[in-house]
């Protein structure tokens, strides 16, 4: 059952432990990650409907560099890679669930001849956190990322290369406009569904302060 309502029977004394740990949980998992475990942030500041400032924990990550010219295909190469790792291709031969966001680091132009590099993430379950299993792929790595601010554009529906640049410009323009100074060195897109939910998809563009 939910906290909240433990909570309020609390309030109207009818003698219910609030369980305070889920509480907590619940109250700081965004809607958007619906029932999956996800990275926590604090929001610092609002500027607009779509546009915030979060401050994020250290937190663990598992990660795959990915090198080419096209977003959607460097992607999809990454994600099988962090698939058959949580699928059991890790030391513990463990079935890991599924997190989010799905989160792309990308780096215009840093590969070889001017391809842009991407880093493509999996959020490492709470429980795992501190350990989570050794990959067995060369390619997959265990990536402990620091506390840090980003920016945050968010915005419904599907997305694709074409999209979620806009949307980076978007932020970007924003940023620039306000005197907000960040990283442009890269930028992240994060997705929070699965191609099979049709509405209430969520999507954002992160981009670091500096
Ligand atoms: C992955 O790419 C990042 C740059 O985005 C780099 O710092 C890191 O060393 C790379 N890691 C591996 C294992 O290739
Ligand atoms: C995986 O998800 C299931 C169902 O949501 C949950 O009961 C279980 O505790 C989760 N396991 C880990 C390691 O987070």
């Amino acid at each position: 059952m939910s906290g909240g309502l433990c909570v309020l029977a609390a309030l109207l004394a009818l003698g219910c432990t609030p369980q305070l740990g889920l509480a907590e949980r619940a109250e700081k998992t965004p809607w958007f990650c619906h029932d999956l475990d996800c990275p926590p942030f604090k929001v610092v500041k609002s500027y607009n409907e779509d546009v915030e400032l979060r401050s994020y924990k250290a937190g663990m990550w598992v990660s795959t560099n990915v090198t080419g010219t096209q977003y959607d295909t460097a992607v999809s190469t990454g994600f099988k890679r962090l698939f058959a790792y949580i699928s059991g291709a890790n030391a513990a031969q463990q079935e890991i669930n599924m997190t989010a966001p799905v989160r792309v680091q990308v780096t215009p132009g840093q590969g070889p001849f001017c391809e842009d590099h991407f880093k493509i993430s999996f959020y490492v379950p709470y429980k795992l956190q501190d350990n989570p299993p050794a990959p067995l792929s060369a390619e997959v790595f265990a990536d402990p990322a620091p506390a840090a601010d980003f920016y945050v554009l968010s915005y419904g529906g599907r997305t694709d290369e074409r999209k979620l640049l806009d949307k980076a410009t978007e932020l970007t323009d924003f940023l620039n406009k306000q005197k907000l100074p960040y990283d442009y060195s890269r930028f992240y897109s994060a997705g929070y569904d699965s191609p099979y939910r049709a509405h209430d998809r969520h999507n954002e563009i992160w981009i670091a302060t500096k």
